[in-house]
């Protein structure tokens, strides 16, 4: 198969688009605001608007969506719990729009079922960063998890852990500078606090778009 395409909506900066497009893939990416670091073709637009053409969806061999998280987040319970409160959680209205699309997709949220959990050492990196991944309209094999090597890096109820890992949200109490999320994460074309923090270690998506282009290739033969 020639590179097939895949719509990369709620992209922010690119964490995962640019994972794909090392899976193989030619990338577009959706968000509502403008991203000038986005690394890839890129259109500002309201994603659920795009979710619902679909016309527009099918000209894509698949579609990865992040719809915005913060309201199921472990951050934002507890102390932080008031903050949910001004962002709207969208995996509800996202997830029947990509199944009803009939094209395969991959949902990035708190709230997707865990058909795929990534977890930063499993890809020899500087964060822990559990993520779960929805499949919708293909299936894949559930990875193993591995062991951690050791804690993050920080304080935590007045006491301070050394660890091999960073934590690659909010400031302070030893969190990790834009630089170290950077090396952490591997990314190196934003070193823009809030889109690091938001963004998905590209070595995850690059994972899911090496099985992702196996499920193509083996639809496409038959
Ligand atoms: C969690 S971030 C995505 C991170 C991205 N997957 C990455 O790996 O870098 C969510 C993004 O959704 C965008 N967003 C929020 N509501 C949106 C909407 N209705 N349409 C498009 N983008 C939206 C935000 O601007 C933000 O950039």
């Amino acid at each position: 198969m020639s590179r097939p395409r895949i719509l990369d909506l709620f992209c922010c900066s690119g964490g995962a688009g640019v994972g794909y497009a090392r899976a193989g893939f030619d990338v577009v990416g959706v968000d509502i605001q403008p991203r000038p670091r986005y690394p890839l073709p890129f259109v500002q637009a309201d994603a659920l608007d795009v979710l619902r053409d679909v016309d527009y969806l099918r000209q894509f061999h698949a579609v990865h969506t992040s719809p915005p998280c913060q309201a199921k987040c472990s951050l934002t319970k507890g102390t932080n719990a008031a903050m949910a409160e001004r962002y709207v959680d969208l995996y509800p209205i996202v997830a029947p729009l990509l199944y009803a699309a009939g094209v395969p997709g991959v949902i990035e949220n708190p709230a997707a079922r865990a058909d795929v959990v990534l977890c930063g050492e499993m890809f020899g990196l500087g964060v822990l960063r559990h993520r779960r991944f929805e499949l919708a309209n293909w299936v894949t094999s559930k990875p193993k998890h591995v062991k951690h090597r050791g804690r993050v890096r920080g304080w935590r109820h007045g006491q301070y852990h050394d660890g091999p890992y960073i934590a690659a949200y909010g400031k302070g109490g030893g969190k990790g500078s834009a630089s170290e999320i950077q090396e952490a994460m591997g990314i190196t074309w934003t070193d823009v606090h809030e889109e690091l923090t938001e963004a998905i270690p590209p070595a995850y998506t690059e994972w899911i778009g090496g099985r992702l282009m196996k499920h193509l290739t083996a639809a496409e033969t038959g």
